[in-house]
């Protein structure tokens, strides 16, 4: 198979990222479809790909005449038979390995023999997803962060039983929509961006805990000092900028002081207990009013596109 014989693409799971990875499909002119369980599921898909599109045309990223056909381009169905001609199959659904393994034993007697699969997984093993599907040398992991739509990034993983090919051909199919593609050359949990996220929130979460200094001012630290830099390069520059040397020193000197809790997140834990899950819930780390979630989403997406007004 090659990029040029996918042309019908269909993303499982009509939720927050299955609603955000559907958008970026039709503009590059693939037959698109949100296949989710439920007719409700769309209420929340299509308010969500709405306000996602409603960002892009008032930041300039599209006319309102594009966004339009964007969004009727969108097919939305909860029939399985949208599966039987697909080239593509990008799975969002939750993460909970159960419903992954009946949805993959479930649609793969529909798939066509020929069809790439693929798994937005936040951190399950794509080998252990593997084991569900008919034909996992075309199976491997595209992971995309939140909003998908908008941020570049998607870690293409690359199972022990995929094949190059396969990995080949997505890694082509998204940078030629203008993502930024990254290789797993192998299966890890978590892949690069949540291991890297996890590694700092458990440092994070652990200088709260120690009281050495509150969330917002952790948030600070990463928003005006490190993230900044995050923006133009990446660990590996920074060292090379900083000097490697220095870096070797501070390691050797700090490694032993850091965080290497490996059970639990107790503030997260904490918190679940609490059923303080955040701006879901009108409180997390901090406390929200009931326009907080739309303003910060807002905020969030106009910010992220400004930086890659930058970048381009
Ligand atoms: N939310 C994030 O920030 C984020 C970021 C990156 C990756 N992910 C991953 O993406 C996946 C989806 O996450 P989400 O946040 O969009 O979840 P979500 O709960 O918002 O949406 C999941 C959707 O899938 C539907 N669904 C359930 N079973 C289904 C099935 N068998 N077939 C089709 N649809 C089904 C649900 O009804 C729901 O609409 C998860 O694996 C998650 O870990 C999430």
């Amino acid at each position: 198979m090659s990029i040029k014989e996918i042309r019908k693409v269909v993303i499982a799971g009509g939720g927050l990222m299955g609603a955000g990875i559907s958008q970026m499909f039709p503009q590059y002119g693939y037959d698109t479809v949100l296949y989710s369980v439920s007719e409700m599921d769309f209420v929340k898909a299509c308010h969500v790909i709405d306000k996602s599109q409603q960002v892009l045309v008032e930041n300039g990223r599209l006319t309102a005449e594009e966004s339009k056909k964007i969004k009727e381009s969108i097919c939305l169905t909860t029939d399985k038979e949208c599966f039987r001609d697909a080239d593509l199959v990008i799975e969002a659904i939750p993460e909970h390995i159960e419903m992954k393994k009946e949805f993959y034993e479930e649609i793969s007697s529909f798939v066509k023999e020929d069809a790439i699969l693929t798994s937005n997984t936040s951190a399950i093993s794509i080998d252990d997803l593997s084991a569900f599907v008919s034909h996992p040398e075309r199976f491997c992991g595209t992971h995309f962060l939140n909003p998908p739509h908008i941020i570049p990034l998607v870690e293409i993983t690359k199972g022990s039983r995929t094949s190059q090919e396969t990995c080949d051909i997505l890694y082509e199919l998204f940078a030629s929509m203008d993502k930024k593609p990254v290789r797993l050359k192998k299966d890890v949990k978590g892949f690069l961006s949540n291991r890297l996220q996890f590694a700092l929130l458990r440092e994070a979460t652990y200088l709260v805990e120690s009281g050495v200094a509150d969330p917002e001012d952790i948030d600070r630290t990463i928003r005006y000092g490190n993230g900044l830099r995050y923006t133009c390069s990446g660990p590996f520059k920074i060292v090379d900028l900083g000097g490697v040397e220095v870096f070797r020193d501070v390691a050797r000197y700090l490694y032993p002081d850091l965080s290497d809790e490996k059970k639990e997140n107790r503030l997260l834990e904490d918190l679940v207990r609490e059923g303080n899950l955040g701006i879901a819930t009108g409180k997390g780390f901090y406390t929200y009013g009931e326009s907080d979630l739309e303003n910060e989403e807002k905020k969030r997406d106009r910010m992220i596109l400004k930086v890659l007004e930058d970048e381009e």
